[in-house]
């Protein structure tokens, strides 16, 4: 039996009643909170900031997963680190000096991911690989929930796997966009470790049984 993570994404709770969404998650089978922050400049989308997630972190125990869909990260890391967050990604598209990224952020004590939208190729990864405790699969074009999972990012996941393991890398494999309880064995199959889901779990009638089905996928 494989020891699936999950985390869903609260863009696609209620935000109006985000205390009790994170109760729910709180009470339920979920590893991770995954937090996407957008600034509208990096993607097409403006979402949540610094102030709601430290009031989420103050609300739960389990991981905070940042998800940074934003501009000039190394501007806001250490703001990050307060708020609360446990992993800080970035996006390999937004860093001109990825390196210096990666090390500031655990400089100062976060765990460490890089993510990579659809169109780029894993293989840009492997200088940096073995700094890194996370990398993300962007399997739709980061900016809004509730998107189809494009097919091609299960040959990137395997990809990903085949570098991690031809190296020294300890990072895990973590997928985001249009994850199903239909899809999530195969994305699991291709060598995911973490899965994370919006509208999958907060559009379900039982979250909390939807969270399970994902872990036992
Ligand atoms: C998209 C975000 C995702 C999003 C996933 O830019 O990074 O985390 O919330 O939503 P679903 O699971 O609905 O595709
Ligand atoms: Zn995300």
């Amino acid at each position: 039996k494989r020891n699936t993570l999950i985390a869903p994404s609260l863009l696609a709770s209620n935000f109006l009643e985000l205390g009790k969404e994170v109760d729910m998650l709180n009470r339920s089978s979920a590893d991770w909170l995954h937090l996407d922050v957008m600034d509208g400049r990096f993607v097409p989308n403006i979402s949540f900031g610094l102030p709601v997630i430290s009031h989420i972190r103050k609300a739960t125990k389990k991981i905070c997963d940042v998800h940074l869909m934003i501009e000039e990260p190394e501007k806001y890391a250490e703001d990050f680190k307060k708020a609360g967050a446990d992993i800080l990604t970035v996006h390999y598209e937004a860093c001109t000096h990825l390196h210096r990224n990666i090390q500031q952020i655990k400089g100062l004590g976060m765990k460490a991911g890089v993510a990579l939208n659809p169109h780029t190729p894993v293989h840009l990864l492997e200088n940096v690989i073995n700094d890194l405790d996370l990398v993300l699969i962007m399997s739709v074009n980061p900016g809004f929930g509730g998107q189809h999972f494009i097919p091609k990012s299960l040959e990137k996941i395997r990809q990903l796997r085949e570098l991690i393991a031809s190296s020294t890398a300890h990072a895990v494999i973590e997928v985001d966009g249009g994850i199903t309880t239909e899809n999530a064995g195969a994305i699991l199959d291709a060598g995911a470790n973490v899965l994370v889901a919006g509208s999958t779990v907060f559009s379900s009638k039982d979250p909390e049984a939807t969270i399970l089905a994902l872990k036992n996928a």
